[in-house]
């Protein structure tokens, strides 16, 4: 199970940047207990994955594992939980593995081409995710490949696998009218909130990572989180330390810091989550990517003496599965021969505690997760456990952490370039501000 410190959040550590309990206690846990318990959003259906069936996700994981290349098109929350499985679980995966594993998430059209001259479409599986079905960027991607598929006279049936909502969208009519394989990401379960489903779990079976093993741990850290009291209960704890840190104390900025290359990929999801759920009506908490102990000789200056806005929230591994020993070479230099008789695994933890130590001393706050191993089921854990922490993150400010409207203006002006029916004004708006912005040297 994982195990979350708090204890550098706290007065008694940090000084006058930490929290006291008396802090906590307008946290309206009932409040936030009914909202969970009435299922006031639907979007809390992701609390509910770790009981799903995972027969059709394994039969299908089994198919595409057969082939020698799983092609993923997908973007946001359709993309960045698989890929922080494929690496947390499967470090190198395509120096070593078969199926090599491909993950198409931008529209650039130089990745693209890469990707499909290093593959060959007739030993590729494809896997479009998408929860809505009209994601610009994903369907693009998609319609090139299908065509190719048809040029090449592959079928389609054959050599495609739709992830996306059971009955909407025009992916759900394409796997109708081409009867296409396809898994169903629940009705309510958003992007961000999905890699528990089949978006993140059929790339796993298919690389041959236990999706039960996944959700096996995020049910056994479930109750935990659901615990009405906010001194037992972890999620609640870490939430409402974020949230008490910016309303008292200013630290509008969360740094996610795994001390393992394998979690780097993770920290990118904990971003989007963190951010396209919080950050709405002028609220929310800027998330920022780090890596121990690389970025201790890139970011950590910044953190101990620069603006005081940020809390550090690491990932501590306490087994990496193997070690290092450093080899007693250089004896007769002192300045290196100190690391001989230690091993790599000894050192990356004691960085990690020094840096705790070090910005704690300093009066700058953290928070520590400590994993057990990077496996299937402690990073299921991580994940519902971070899930929970974001929603009731939401709560605590008031807004909806399921939508993202911000993100709408954007992808409307995009639809009026581009053509799309009953989005003229929407062109007539992006023209009008392109010719008023322009300042260019
Ligand atoms: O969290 C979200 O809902 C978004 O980031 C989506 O995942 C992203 O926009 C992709 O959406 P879709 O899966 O509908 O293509």
């Amino acid at each position: 199970m994982i195990r979350i410190d708090f204890s550098n959040l706290m007065q008694d550590a940090v000084g006058r940047n930490g929290l006291t309990k008396d802090d906590f206690k307008n946290i309206d846990t009932k409040k936030i207990t009914e909202i969970i318990e009435t299922r006031k959003y639907p979007e809390l259906e992701f609390l509910d994955l770790h009981k799903a069936d995972t027969s059709q996700i394994k039969e299908l994981g089994k198919y595409a594992s057969k082939f020698e290349n799983f092609l993923l098109l997908g973007i946001g929350g359709s993309a960045l939980g698989p890929r922080s499985i494929l690496e947390a679980l499967s470090p190198f995966h395509n120096l070593k593995n078969k199926p090599r594993v491909f993950i198409y998430d931008n529209v650039d059209p130089a990745t693209l081409k890469n990707i499909l001259s290093l593959i060959d479409l007739k030993k590729t599986v494809i896997n479009i995710i998408t929860k809505s079905g009209s994601t610009a960027e994903t369907i693009a991607s998609f319609m090139i490949t299908w065509k190719i598929l048809q040029e090449q006279s592959l079928k389609l049936e054959e050599h495609v696998i739709v992830t996306t909502d059971p009955e909407k969208g025009n992916l759900r009519k394409i796997v109708k009218d081409y009867c296409l394989m396809s898994l169903p990401i629940p009705h309510g379960v958003g992007g961000r909130y999905s890699v528990l489903s089949p978006v993140g779990l059929l790339l796993a079976e298919a690389i041959g990572i236990s999706s039960d093993d996944m959700l096996k741990g995020a049910k056994d850290i479930h109750d935990k989180c659901m615990n009405a009291d906010l001194w037992q209960n972890p999620a609640y704890l870490f939430s409402s330390g974020l949230y008490l840190m910016q309303q008292l104390k200013n630290k509008n900025i969360t740094v996610i810091m795994p001390y393992a290359d394998r979690l780097k990929s993770f920290s990118e999801w904990f971003c989007q989550l963190w951010a396209e759920s919080l950050g709405k009506g002028g609220k929310g908490l800027t998330p920022y990517p780090s890596v121990g102990t690389t970025d201790q000789h890139s970011q950590l200056q910044l953190w101990m003496e620069g603006p005081e806005d940020k809390v550090v929230v690491f990932l501590s591994i306490e087994d990496y599965g193997v070690d290092i020993n450093i080899p007693d070479v250089f004896q007769d230099m002192e300045g290196l021969s100190y690391l001989s008789g230690h091993s790599l695994g000894e050192l990356i933890r004691i960085e990690q505690e020094a840096s705790e130590i070090a910005l704690a001393k300093n009066g700058r706050p953290g928070i520590t997760i400590k994993l057990p191993r990077i496996d299937a089921y402690h990073l299921g854990q991580l994940f519902h456990f971070f899930e929970i922490s974001t929603a009731v993150a939401g709560f605590l400010y008031g807004i909806n952490p399921f939508n993202q409207p911000g993100v709408e203006e954007g992808k409307n002006l995009t639809y009026g370039m581009m053509g799309k029916k009953g989005y003229e004004e929407k062109r007539k708006d992006f023209e009008l501000y392109r010719r008023k912005t322009k300042l260019e040297l």
